[in-house]
Formats: C-alpha cells, sequence, structure tokens
C-alpha cells in the first residue's frame, strides 16, 4: 500500500484530473466518497457514514459527502441504505469521487474501476483480499505512478488492524515471523470438531447451514482465503512482491476423523494455521510463506482461537511476540477497518 506520509509524484495524464480536484477537494470543501457495493460491508460501511457525519467532518475539518453507492440490483431493499443513493453506473459514480470504496468483491469490474479511479486522481480504500492478493503488486505500482493512495486494511482479518500493525507500527522493527488464525469460517468448524466432538463432515454441513461458508466453500475449506491474507501480511512485513504461488498450501478438506482423534489423544487440536517468516538477512530477506492445518498443543495461544474468531502472533527483534485477537469477519467489523482507510485516505484526498 502506498504510505500516507509519501509525497505524491504527479503522473503524466493525471494533471488535469487532479487539477480538478484540488478546487473541488480545497480546504473545507467537502471529500466526496463513493462507495462500490451495499451487500454486508458496504451496507455497514454507508449507515456509518452517514451515523458520524458530524464526528468524520470534526476529525478531518471538512465534511465526507456520500455521493453514491453502487449496486447491480437498483430495486432490492437495503437497510439503512437510502434509495436516492443506489446506481447501477458504478463508472460515472467513480469519476465523481476523491475517494472511491471497493467492496463489491472479485476481480472485474473491481479491478478496472480501481484502475480508474487511481488514473483520474481519486484515493482508492479496498477490502478486496482477492484481487490484491492476485493484482495488488500492479495496482500499488499505478497508485504509486499516480500519487493516491491504496489502502487495504480490511482485506486482512477485518477489525484487526494488523496490516497497520506490520506495515507501519513496526517499520523501525525486524519481523522474523507471523503466524495465525486468519480464516474465521475453518475455525468454526475445527473448533466444533474439537470442543464439542461432533464429526468433521457434519461439522462442515453445519457451518454451511449457520452462513459461516460461501455457496462455494473452497475457498475457504482449501485454504485460499488464508492464503490471499498471509501474502498480503507477507508483503507488508518485508517489501517482498510475495505471491499466491509461493504459498505452500494444503486446506482442511482432506482431513478425516481418525485425524481429529490423533491430535485429541496427543493433547492437542487441530487449527488451519497461515504462516510467514523470514530466511535469509534482514537486509535480503527471503520470504517462506505457508497454510496448512497443524496439530497444536491446546495451551499453545494459536489454539485458543474459539469459533469464528481470528488470532495473529508476530515475532518481532526488538518488540518480541505480539499478539492480535479479534473479529475476522463481519459487515460492522469490517467496516471498522473500512471506516479508518476513508478518513486515513480523505486526509490526502
Ligand atoms: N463479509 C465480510 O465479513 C468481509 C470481511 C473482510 C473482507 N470482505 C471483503 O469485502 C468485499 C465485500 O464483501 P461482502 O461480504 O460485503 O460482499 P456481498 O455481501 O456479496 O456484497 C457485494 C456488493 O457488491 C455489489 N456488486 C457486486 N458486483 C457488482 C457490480 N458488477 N456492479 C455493481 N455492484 C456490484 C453487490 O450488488 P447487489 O447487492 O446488487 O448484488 C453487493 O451490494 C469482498 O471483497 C470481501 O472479500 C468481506
Amino acid at each position: 500500500m502506498t504510505k500516507a506520509t509519501e509525497v505524491s509524484t504527479q503522473a503524466e495524464g493525471t494533471s488535469t484530473q487532479s487539477a480538478d480536484r484540488s478546487t473541488q477537494a480545497g480546504a473545507g470543501a467537502p471529500v466526496r466518497v463513493a462507495v462500490l457495493g451495499a451487500g454486508t460491508v458496504g451496507a455497514a460501511v454507508v449507515r456509518r457514514l452517514q451515523e458520524r457525519s458530524d464526528l468524520y467532518a470534526a476529525r478531518l475539518g471538512r465534511p465526507l459527502e456520500l455521493v453514491g453507492v453502487a449496486v447491480r440490483d437498483l430495486e432490492r431493499e437495503r437497510d439503512g441504505v437510502d434509495r436516492s443513493l443506489l446506481t447501477d453506473d458504478a463508472e460515472s459514480l467513480v469519476d465523481r469521487a476523491d475517494v472511491v470504496v471497493e467492496v463489491m468483491g472479485g476481480i472485474e469490474p473491481a479491478r478496472s474501476l480501481i484502475e480508474r479511479a487511481m488514473r483520474r486522481g481519486a484515493q482508492v480504500v479496498t477490502a478486496n483480499k482477492q484481487l490484491l492478493a492476485q493484482q495488488g503488486l500492479e495496482l500499488e505500482a499505478l497508485a504509486e505512478e499516480c500519487g493516491v493512495a491504496l489502502e487495504g486494511e480490511a482485506a486482512v482479518m477485518a477489525a484487526i488492524p494488523v496490516m497497520a500493525v506490520v506495515r507501519d507500527s513496526l517499520a523501525g522493527d525486524v519481523i522474523s515471523s507471523i503466524s495465525g488464525i486468519v480464516n474465521g469460517s475453518t475455525n468454526f468448524i475445527l473448533d466444533l470438531v474439537a470442543r464439542e466432538g461432533v464429526g468433521f463432515e457434519e461439522a462442515v454441513r453445519r457451518a454451511g447451514e449457520l452462513g459461516y461458508l460461501e455457496a462455494d466453500p473452497t475457498e475457504d475449506l482449501e485454504g485460499l482465503d488464508a492464503a490471499a491474507k498471509i501474502v498480503l501480511l507477507a508483503r507488508a512485513a518485508w517489501g517482498q512482491p510475495v505471491t499466491l504461488d509461493d504459498v505452500r498450501r494444503r486446506g482442511i478438506s482432506g482431513l478425516t476423523d481418525s485425524d481429529f482423534h490423533d491430535a485429541s489423544g496427543m493433547g492437542g487440536v487441530i487449527k488451519l494455521v497461515a504462516s510467514a517468516w523470514r530466511s535469509g538477512s534482514p537486509e535480503r530477506p527471503r520470504v517462506e510463506v505457508a497454510v496448512r492445518p497443524v496439530a497444536l498443543p491446546r495451551e499453545d495461544p494459536l489454539a485458543q482461537a474459539r469459533g469464528g474468531a481470528n488470532v495473529v502472533i508476530i515475532e518481532a527483534e526488538s518488540a518480541g511476540t505480539l499478539r492480535l485477537h479479534g473479529a475476522g469477519a463481519g459487515g460492522d467489523e469490517t467496516a471498522s477497518a473500512v471506516l479508518g482507510d476513508i478518513v486515513r485516505a480523505a486526509r490526502r484526498a
């Protein structure tokens, strides 16, 4: 991500748009915010932007003006989202914003809309972990070229501000490893098996019924979601161009009841652990990344994660061991991180 403190460099072809922006969003003028998506996360973001408009105006010294919300289906009722804000023309909406908030998910049209926003000089906030893991390096380069921010705290562990800790708070330290339970859906399943003795297949079925799994549960069960998050953390920690191909990945779908019996017999529990660690020197770090089911002793801090909770442990040379724990999903929880990014992005607008 482009750091908030970086000095903007004016890219060729963006000067006209940026000049427009500076006249519209000068001192005291509203910062125009466009939200792309009004699902679980987008609707929560929109509600909070409206409820907290006075608070944000006081914090920023200028108001945040919600100029529109892009969706596919204009007819659907959306709790707390004013119909007059909705549009199915996301491109035009992007063109009217100083800060574009992408919470639609998927690769396209999310990527094209983000590129369009950047080329017009708008700051970008996204919660889209797959897009950032697959194409974040190119998008970061474009953000740099256009002199705008690309903020993505919500993409990794939702409400838990782990990207800021790894990238900014520990920027002067030397991180040696990061490991965590970063996927709440699989943790819910594994916890159900370990603590309630539910069979593995039954636990997967219950997780689906309770809405913990996507219609296509592959992303969670095969560790793809966890892989995207650990790639983003590794990039932030060591500044290396780590990709999804670098991840040694094994999900939980191949586990059997006898794996759980064996782990339990040894006083342990199985968790899906995402980890990244540095090999090589601090000056020339080589980064290893993995996602795999691991049998952990019950007293291990990662084994303490209950239900859909997330936990991450960071080891750094001077800071020692840091542990962050909290909600890794949910509309309001994810909105907390998105809103933080919006406020940060608005300071640059
Ligand atoms: N849910 C979480 O707990 C969570 C946590 C962390 C990160 N995230 C990330 O946040 C993003 C959004 O997740 P979500 O759970 O809010 O998804 P969601 O509930 O499926 O909502 C997606 C929204 O985007 C809109 N949309 C999708 N494609 C569109 C298009 N082509 N044009 C216009 N609008 C479009 C949808 O419109 P319609 O409503 O009209 O279909 C919907 O309002 C994803 O990248 C996800 O990975 C989610």
